[in-house]
């Protein structure tokens, strides 16, 4: 006799349950400054969703932010991305996400659900006095999200601030459940709920049609593609350096300007390496996917050396960390780049690594660590003289 189930049974087979109410992710930081951060999670139905936070120190001071925009609060949405404004410098904040979900949202009245409250968690604000820096550099994840867990753990001691994605962290782009199973709750698991990452394009993240909404999920210092951002004595750089092949390829299909893209970012470059912010630093490291040597022929590369190679070599740049090539490795300074180019490897099993970079006022180390803990090579700058 064919086993049937009883009723009970069958209501208990989730294709027959109504979906509940969850966070699909938990709250992942974006955007640290000295006097904010921006908060982002997501929801699996549309909700009215805010953030509770405090010092650490005093709990019984609890602020709450939502979005606001125009006198409207942001509601009825699931992806959420919530600025905390007006932060003490070097704090030590604590914060939970809370989501009450909208079942109806008429005009003259509302119809809530259930209310969600996340875990807490606590994150530091960047201390503009601090003189050092720790920054854990990864790169061309491809899609791999039990990546995270080994590259994190070469870090060793845990001290870094934050994580920056040096590009391909993905293939291309498919959709919102991509971005949250092969980035954000890895790195949440890991890390990302309570230090923030950077999600740097390379050329694959500008591929496929959802790569049009990465920016609805992330949001880069100065919520811009390319950035500028000072941690103790070193004044970093990140630049996009978009796709490889030339903007007028068959695969683009017209739909891509990246030359026009790298040119103006070219300029900003000269101006952000002569400001006083720049001139202040002890150490100038610049972050960019494809490195403009050591990376071929092809277009990206060679457009990359002909607009930034110029700026970088009279910028005083004391270091560029790159990826791109799955071939990882030191180069050091020659008359081309008259400073080191540190390239990341693959996402291969034995060819993934990391650089881990940690400043001081009497010198910057970057070693790129390969995930046997082996390391690789190393870069030691010493400070020099101020130029401002
Ligand atoms: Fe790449």
């Amino acid at each position: 006799m064919p086993k049937t189930g009883t009723a009970l049974e069958m209501l208990d087979q989730p294709l027959l349950k109504e979906e509940t109410f969850s966070l699909l992710t938990p709250p992942y930081l974006q955007h640290l400054k000295t006097d904010g951060v921006t908060v982002c999670w997501i929801t699996n139905k549309p909700a009215f969703s805010h953030v509770e936070y405090w010092l650490t120190d005093a709990p019984q001071d609890v602020k709450i932010q939502h979005t606001v925009r125009d006198g409207m609060v942001l509601a009825n949405n699931t992806i959420n991305k919530i600025r905390l404004p007006d932060l003490e410098p070097g704090q030590s904040y604590s914060y939970r996400v809370v989501s009450k979900e909208i079942i109806e949202f008429k005009a003259y009245s509302k119809t809530f659900g259930p209310t969600l409250t996340s875990e807490t968690f606590s994150f530091h604000t960047i201390d503009p006095t601090s003189k050092t820096a720790a920054l854990l550099v990864m790169n061309d994840v491809h899609d791999r999200p039990d990546s995270f867990a080994v590259l994190e753990g070469l870090y060793g001691s845990r001290a870094y601030q934050e994580v920056l994605l040096n590009g391909d962290t993905f293939d291309y782009q498919t959709g919102e459940q991509q971005l949250i199973d092969h980035l954000i709750k890895p790195c949440a698991a890991i890390f990302a709920s309570n230090k923030p990452f950077m999600l740097m394009r390379g050329n694959h993240e500008t591929r496929g049609d959802f790569a049009y909404a990465l920016g609805k999920y992330f949001e880069n210092i100065d919520d811009n593609a390319y950035f500028a951002f000072t941690r103790g004595p070193v004044f970093f750089v990140a630049l996009d350096t978009g796709e490889d092949k030339a903007d007028d390829a068959d695969a683009y299909h017209g739909m891509a300007k990246f030359d026009e893209f790298r040119e103006k970012q070219a300029v900003w470059l000269k101006t952000v390496l002569e400001s006083a912010e720049a001139k202040k630093a002890r150490y100038r490291v610049v972050l960019m996917h494809i490195p403009p040597y050591h990376s071929g022929d092809w277009h990206g590369t060679m457009h990359c050396r002909k607009v930034f190679g110029p700026v970088l070599a009279n910028g005083h740049v004391d270091m560029v960390i790159s990826g791109h090539t799955h071939r990882y490795g030191v180069h050091q300074a020659q008359e081309d780049h008259p400073y080191p180019i540190i390239i990341g490897g693959g996402p291969k099993e034995g060819q993934r690594t990391i650089v881990k970079v940690e400043a001081n006022e009497d010198g910057l180390e970057a070693q790129l660590i390969l995930e046997t803990k082996d390391i690789v090579d190393r870069v030691l700058l010493k400070p020099h003289q101020l130029l401002g």
